[in-house]
């Protein structure tokens, strides 16, 4: 009797642009998550150099900015022993699938991104790239037929626009893609920078390194925009509307957090008080990570050795799907001929 095959695991991609050391955005809402996924699933995590030319810095940060990140992936428990770990452009068929998705991609839908709407208006003349963004991001997860995609919040509309297109390649060339399940932690959201305004990003300043020492961790987290109605310590707070106590969310245990909240209501606690005991358990959180951080950075030859290992196995999923996708395409002209 044959041994009935095991059913094929399911597999998971994400990617992060590199712009250096990973933030508390992208770890709660995106990398916290990867780790725990590592054992469940087939998983492959992309460091997306690709992507990050869109976003018009210095080509002399790029190659650094690649190594931080990595150095971001590993500290916090990525693991190549159980995922695939990679850099983008170190497999072109991410581009190529981009390409050829031009050919089932409605313009309109790339207008509506709401991503494209807010960068354009940064550029006087805007570079398509910009505009074509969510088609490589579709590329990215289609060429290795993704199941699903842990993301945050933001990245939800591209996500939607990735199925389309999927839907869309099927109905022309045949059943190719799975329509990816985008896996969106509800309970994170948009984690706000300090600013308190705007979603924390790198480009906008407003962050906290994952790997900051506590001290760094602190000069960020004293900045930090609070109640705007408490002007004095006397002055009642409200936590629902303070940013700072909804981080607390994620690194306070529940007790400590209820005594703060009532505290800040009763104007019995500081903003100060309540943004040191933050910091604190911020970096107290992260201390392993800056510890396995300091290992990488000091042996920078097993990071070159995890990406390009990385890059070799995903290569060998990539080149199948683009045979495939070529063939349904018709980019095959010797099949005029054999
Ligand atoms: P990126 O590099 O901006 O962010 C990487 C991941 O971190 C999440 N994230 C956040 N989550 C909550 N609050 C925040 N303030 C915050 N900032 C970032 C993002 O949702 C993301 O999951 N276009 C993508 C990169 C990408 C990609 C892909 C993702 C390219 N190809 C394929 C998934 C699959 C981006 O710019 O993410």
């Amino acid at each position: 009797m044959t041994k009935p095959t095991a059913p094929r695991r399911k597999r998971v991609f994400s990617g992060m642009q590199p712009s250096g050391e990973a933030h508390l955005g992208n770890y709660l809402g995106a990398l916290r998550r990867w780790v725990e996924m590592q054992d469940q699933y087939d998983c492959l995590w992309c460091i997306v150099d690709d992507h990050a030319i869109t976003a018009g810095g210095n080509p002399k940060d790029m190659p650094r900015n690649v190594l931080d990140l990595a150095v971001s992936f590993l500290a916090v428990g990525l693991d190549p022993e159980k995922s695939i770990i990679f850099v983008q452009s170190d497999v072109h068929e991410h581009t190529e699938l981009a390409w050829l998705f031009n050919a089932v991609t409605p313009v309109g839908e790339l207008e509506r991104m709401t991503q494209y709407k807010d960068k354009s208006q940064r550029f006087e003349s805007i570079p398509a790239g910009i505009f074509n963004y969510p088609i490589l991001q579709a590329a990215d997860i289609l060429l290795y037929k993704a199941d699903a995609v842990p993301v945050g919040e933001d990245q939800r509309q591209h996500l939607e626009l990735t199925r389309e297109i999927a839907r869309k390649f099927n109905a022309t060339y045949g059943d190719t893609f799975p329509e990816t399940d985008p896996l969106i932690d509800e309970s994170v959201g948009r984690i706000m920078g300090l600013d308190g305004e705007a979603k924390m990003s790198k480009s906008l300043g407003n962050t906290v390194g994952i790997l900051a020492e506590p001290a760094a961790v602190w000069d960020r987290v004293r900045t930090a925009v609070t109640d705007p109605q408490r002007v004095r310590r006397s002055d009642p707070g409200r936590p629902e509307i303070c940013n700072v106590f909804t981080l607390h969310k994620f690194f306070t245990d529940a007790a400590t957090r209820a005594d703060i909240e009532n505290k800040c209501r009763a104007a019995e606690i500081g903003c100060v008080d309540c943004k040191r005991i933050l910091s604190d358990n911020i970096a107290q959180a992260f201390g392993p990570f800056r510890e396995r951080a300091a290992h990488y950075r000091a042996h920078p030859e097993e990071i070159r050795r995890v990406l390009s290992e990385g890059a070799e196995r995903a290569r060998v999923i990539a080149r199948g799907t683009m045979a495939e996708v070529r063939q349904k395409m018709g980019l095959d002209w010797r099949a005029a001929i054999d």
